[in-house]
């Protein structure tokens, strides 16, 4: 029988046209469907919200960019964010929709995995950005890969469909491959879940849920 292929959810969180960072999810995506995976290529506009407001929340309900990422996390096995860094951090509009998917019960993220990668101008790549992403992920129990790929001088690296530096292409290619192997053999192989849940500390238990069970 033939091994389903993994389903990763990959998007840029810069709404630019020319955006750096989805040239960079642009090559994450072609190197995970050289790997076998069925990419969904989703763009930030795609999942566009209004400030979060809880009175618009309880009057209106979540609105219908936080209801699209929810339904394509959940078609997914892993995601993948390629995010820009503002002022050290993410993006508030990425921010923005993780407050309002974080909503939904069951909550999305939970027990998703995710791999982190950004691209910036600057020489530190946009790496201060994605710790800042990781916070809330990991607080909604999202299994973000421990390695993370960060692009300086990201206007200058690309050439056509590839990093001009051979090494680093070479690394995002490991990155992307190790992330995919990590996520399948969690998606196929239970002991492989348990020892992730080991690896954070947190035993399966209900007192330990971030989760509110099903009403
Ligand atoms: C930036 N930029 C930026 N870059 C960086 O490395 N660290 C930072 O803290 C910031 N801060 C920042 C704030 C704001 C408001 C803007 C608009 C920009 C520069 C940013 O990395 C650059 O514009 C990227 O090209 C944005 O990503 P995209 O749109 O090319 O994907």
């Amino acid at each position: 029988m033939q091994k389903p292929t993994m389903r990763v959810l990959v998007f840029s969180a810069s709404l630019r046209r020319e955006s750096l960072n989805t040239k960079l999810a642009g090559l994450v995506a072609r190197r995970a469907e050289e790997r076998g995976a069925t990419v969904d290529h989703a763009a930030m506009r795609d999942f566009d919200c209004a400030s979060y407001d809880g009175d618009a929340e309880a009057t209106a309900g979540i609105p219908a960019g936080a209801q699209e990422l929810q339904r394509r996390l959940g078609a997914s096995d892993a995601f993948v964010i390629v995010s820009p860094e503002y002022n050290a951090a993410m993006p508030g509009v990425l921010k923005n929709v993780i407050d309002w998917t974080s909503r939904f019960r069951p909550q999305p993220f939970d027990t998703r995995h995710g791999l982190l990668l950004s691209a910036s101008p600057s020489l530190a790549g946009g790496n201060r950005g994605l710790w800042s992403l990781r916070i809330p992920l990991e607080h909604l129990g999202a299994r973000i890969y421990p390695d993370m790929f960060s692009l300086a001088a990201a206007h200058k690296a690309f050439a056509g469909d590839h990093l001009a530096d051979a090494a680093l292409q070479a690394r995002l290619e490991k990155t992307v491959d190790a992330f995919l192997e990590l996520a399948e053999a969690a998606k196929h192989y239970p002991c492989a879940k348990r020892a992730w849940v080991e690896f954070l500390g947190q035993p399966p238990s209900n007192a330990g849920d971030r989760v509110d069970p099903p009403a």
